[in-house]
């Protein structure tokens, strides 16, 4: 006997990357940024006392939003923070998505956006990226037609690190019947020079919720922290209906108040990544990989094509000498490796692993 919604029966979940806990692994599949938290988080997370974690939380993390609607120049209405930038996802659909309407994405992208879609028991309407991994002109329109009420654009995209700029998103979000969300969770690894801002859409607009996440940039993966910007009209039904009563606990409320505290220290390791960043994709093209120019904190190899067994081959190799990188078994991934950049030794590792491979 299953007592399982069909649609949940139906549905396998999202698989997460390989979370190897062996001394000496190179972990270089999940995006964690390599560098540690900031002083300030460590210092606040020392501090926490036996009376914080006695009584419930700040319901609506008040003040975390008040610092990070300072930081991002808008109002505490404008600001939700959630368990990871992952119940964001889930709080916009629950929100904005009727049961059985349909939600949009691009194809490739974050593979839990259709299983969340899933779970809502809507169907997924993907439009499949051009070969440079832009956005083709009609995907609004394409969205549209297909009634899509939630459509999610991951800027800087995943899993290829390209980005898009802010007018490419304008354009859609001004021709959507419905919410845009732009999932930023790389965006901290964004070379300044591009001057990406996409703040500047929700000031503008009442359909574009924008999702970050303290996992990447700020190195708190373990701690479960993102957030949204929108409009007041976006982010008021789900601070004062759809959220959970206390969705953020007060370890983390208190630690990611820190760390936006402290941008302009983890604004360092950011710097650290670009230029590894760099170093990694300039030694990979060098192998013979195609690796397109990335403004993540990874970047998508793919696999020269005179090696055997191709990509899953030289993924296999690297697991048995503990340095995992992750392979997606996908359409239009499988010639191909994601490879989240390291600190310079963790990526020297992989680089003469992979010299070894490839006899460079
Ligand atoms: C594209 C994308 N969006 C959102 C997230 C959510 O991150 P988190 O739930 O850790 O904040 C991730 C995490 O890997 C991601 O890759």
């Amino acid at each position: 006997m299953t007592y399982e919604r069909k649609n949940i029966a139906a549905t396998s979940g999202y698989v997460p990357g390989e979370q190897p806990d062996a001394p000496g692994v190179v972990k270089l599949n999940t995006n964690e940024n390599p560098y540690p938290p900031t002083d300030e988080v460590m210092n606040a997370l020392r501090a926490i006392d036996s009376e914080a974690l006695r009584k419930y939380p700040n319901p609506t993390a008040e003040p975390f939003r008040k610092t990070a609607a300072q930081l991002h120049g808008l109002d505490p209405s404008n600001v939700i923070a959630t368990n990871g930038g992952d119940e964001l996802l889930r709080l916009a659909i629950t929100t904005f998505v009727e049961p059985g309407a349909a939600i949009g994405t691009a194809e490739p992208s974050y593979s839990l956006y259709p299983v969340l879609a899933e779970v809502h028991d809507s169907p997924i309407h993907r439009v499949p990226l051009n070969d440079d991994w832009s956005l083709p002109d009609d995907f609004a329109t394409r969205m549209n037609d297909a009634g899509a009420q939630l459509t999610f654009v991951v800027n800087p995209h995943a899993p290829s690190g390209s980005l898009r700029n802010v007018d490419v998103l304008a354009a859609i979000a001004g021709q959507l019947d419905g919410v845009l969300l732009i999932d930023e969770a790389y965006v901290d690894f964004v070379d300044p020079a591009r001057q990406y801002d996409a703040t500047t859409l929700v000031r503008e607009r009442d359909n574009v919720l924008i999702l970050r996440t303290l996992s990447k940039g700020y190195s708190l993966a373990g701690l479960r922290f993102g957030y949204g910007l929108g409009a007041a009209s976006l982010i008021g039904p789900m601070l004062t209906k759809t959220r959970d009563s206390y969705n953020t606990d007060v370890v983390a409320q208190t630690l990611a108040t820190a760390a936006l505290s402290s941008r302009s220290e983890a604004a360092k390791t950011w710097t650290a990544v670009r230029n590894e960043r760099d170093r990694l994709s300039t030694a990979l093209r060098e192998m013979g990989m195609n690796v397109p120019d990335s403004q993540s904190n990874f970047v998508l190899a793919a696999a020269p094509e005179t090696l055997a067994g191709g990509a899953r081959a030289i993924y296999e190799s690297l697991k048995t000498q503990n340095i995992f990188v992750r392979y997606f078994d996908r359409d239009r991934l499988r010639d191909r490796l994601r490879i989240t950049i390291g600190t310079p030794e963790q990526n020297n590792a992989l680089l003469d692993a992979l010299r070894e491979l490839t006899n460079h």
